[in-house]
């Protein structure tokens, strides 16, 4: 890219909601790091959308000291990229309430998220969870993002932010990016190893079916050996063979190899020896995350440092965005 073009600048968040599984890591984390030299980015730990649904206050803080500390760990680079912590940038909360006032009542119930979880949680249907995806508009719309990094499970708020956006720049004159989604190229989908139609979860009642990226080598090589196949036993990738596809998309992940080579491998060798196999990979593939992991969070000074860092600059770069927004609305300039 030539110097002086401009880099598109990419925003995505992640929820501090425990520790993150191989699925975060491969659907969009590992991601995140490989995006850092060809665009700008801003990555955040979304600890506000987190208590749409009921919290333990001390838990939740050090979830997102954890979850800051993983994505520095995957290879965020906080000097690189602008690395933050969501409830510390008082932008998103202030054009947040700009922008529920350019959103009905209708579009926001029409959300399959929050249907959802409303139907999950019906002692809490609170209006934070009903208005969250006004939220993640803010989010993105206060640094003009031009693209999003989400899985599927996101791209209807993601509509619905470019909706609000042309909205408000329909009413009150052009201000906002409208952003576009970007799906990650392969691999985006992992499944749990215990039953491979459902996405991998740490919400799966079967733990075995879910690898988190903290997870040490025996734990890692146990669940794989245990991994959910099928009555064949020769490794190839084909349609109703739910968890061998699974774990050749894993396995093709963390090793760089493409299914051909794969099967070329394995041939004549069995379901057993491949599960081995998938299960080393991924653990040696994690190994470094894991040693990073161990160190960051024991480095409080540091994480603070990073964090701090990536604060202030996500300030700077939305409070201009978000004072514009403000003064089309018709609020007096602050002097
Ligand atoms: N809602 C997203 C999720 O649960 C997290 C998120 C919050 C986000 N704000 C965002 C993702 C802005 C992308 C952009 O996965």
């Amino acid at each position: 890219m030539p110097e002086n073009e401009k880099k598109k600048v990419i925003l995505s968040g992640i929820q501090p909601s425990g520790a993150f599984t191989l699925g975060n890591y491969v659907g969009a984390i590992k991601n995140w790091a490989k995006l850092q030299d060809d665009y700008d980015c801003l990555y955040m730990i979304a600890d506000m959308h987190a208590i749409t649904v009921r919290q333990d206050p001390a838990k939740l803080r050090q979830n997102t000291m954890e979850a800051y500390a993983a994505i520095v760990a995957c290879g965020v680079d906080p000097e690189n990229s602008v690395a933050f912590i969501q409830s510390h940038v008082p932008t998103h909360a202030q054009l947040n309430w700009l922008l529920a006032c350019s959103t009905q009542f209708g579009e926001l119930s029409r959300m399959t998220q929050f249907k959802d979880k409303s139907a999950k949680h019906p002692d809490d249907i609170n209006a934070g969870l009903f208005t969250y995806p006004v939220l993640m508009a803010a989010d993105i719309l206060a640094y003009n993002a031009d693209l999003v990094p989400v899985g599927v499970d996101q791209k209807q708020h993601l509509e619905l932010t470019r909706n609000v956006a042309q909205r408000f720049n329909q009413r009150y004159g052009e201000l906002f990016t409208l952003p576009d989604g970007y799906i990650p190229p392969k691999g985006a989908k992992i499944m749990s190893l215990a039953d491979p139609t459902k996405k991998m979860s740490k919400s799966d009642e079967n733990q075995n079916g879910c690898i988190y990226i903290l997870d040490d080598k025996d734990t890692i090589i146990r669940k794989f050996k245990r991994a959910v196949t099928d009555s064949e036993t020769v490794v190839r990738y084909a349609e109703g063979k739910d968890g061998i596809n699974n774990l050749m998309t894993i396995y093709s992940v963390v090793t760089g190899k493409n299914y051909d080579e794969i099967e070329r491998e394995f041939d004549g060798k069995g379901y057993g020896d491949f599960k081995t196999a998938v299960g080393e990979a991924v653990s040696d593939h994690l190994k470094p995350v894991k040693d990073n992991f161990d160190r960051i969070i024991s480095d409080k000074k540091y994480l603070q440092e990073c964090y701090t860092r990536g604060d202030e600059a996500a300030f700077k770069i939305s409070r201009k965005i978000v004072s514009k927004a403000y003064h089309k609305a018709g609020f007096v300039d602050r002097t």
